[in-house]
């Protein structure tokens, strides 16, 4: 594992952007594993501007985003694919058809979990998959419970990832209670891991997950086992 600490969430985004650069630079068919939250958004920033200076092209990439909320459609505001649409897709020059992100409006929830695994198994896995991580150490929305699990499926979110979740909603009584996320599987045989964090509010949590003992109460600590993960913390 590279830790890496730095000083602002600029450097962060900077950082990150630039480990995200130069995977589409070196391999520009890439399946690029994306995320959502606050944390990525400069990430994003740095990327579309590098992408608006001529220096990045992803006419070839492929993305999969970690997860969506259960009911909520690609229009809704407060969707992660809207969110992925606005802050990253329609900045850049990814085919649109070649992002994907679960459906949470799917009528069967089981046939989208095994279709999206299904589809991440079609694309060869993915290359790179950039994570936040939660307050509780969830990593896409895989939340602490007693076993790890490996293939995309439904859960329910804990009450303190509604209550975190809750600034981007008008309240917290319209944060969907369930989302789709992807596993532990696919998320390991990524490539590369690039996990991002930032701020003092996840200093317990980053001690937890990172050097702690790997446990699936805190999701994220089963990175450590990953042979190629870098943390980028930005402590401030
Ligand atoms: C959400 C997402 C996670 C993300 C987490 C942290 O719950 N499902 O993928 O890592 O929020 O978000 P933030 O970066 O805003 O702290």
């Amino acid at each position: 594992m590279k830790f890496i600490t730095v000083e602002s969430y600029a450097e962060l985004s900077r950082l990150a952007g630039e480990i995200i650069a130069s995977q589409v630079k070196e391999k520009p068919c890439s399946v690029l594993g994306l995320a959502t939250g606050s944390s990525p958004l400069g990430t994003y920033e740095h990327l579309a501007n590098a992408y608006k200076a001529g220096e990045l092209d992803f006419s070839n990439v492929t993305s999969v985003n970690l997860d969506e909320y259960v009911g909520l459609d690609g229009d809704n505001d407060q969707s992660y694919r809207y969110f992925m649409n606005k802050n990253l897709f329609s900045k850049i020059n990814i085919p649109m058809d070649k992002t994907f992100v679960p459906n949470g409006c799917a009528s069967d929830l089981k046939a989208e979990c095994a279709r999206y695994d299904a589809l991440i198994e079609a694309l060869g896995g993915i290359d790179l998959q950039l994570l936040g991580i939660g307050l509780d150490g969830h990593i896409g929305f895989n939340e602490p419970e007693e076993f790890f699990t490996k293939e995309t499926h439904e859960v329910t979110l804990d009450p303190s990832t509604i209550e975190a979740n809750a600034r981007f909603f008008a309240s917290k009584d319209d944060v969907p209670t369930s989302a789709v996320t992807m596993g532990i599987g696919a998320i390991m045989n990524a490539k590369k891991v690039l996990l991002i964090a930032n701020g003092k509010g996840k200093k317990d949590i980053m001690q937890k997950a990172f050097y702690g003992p790997i446990t699936p109460f805190v999701p994220a600590s089963i990175l450590q086992l990953h042979p190629d993960l870098t943390v980028i913390y930005a402590e401030n």
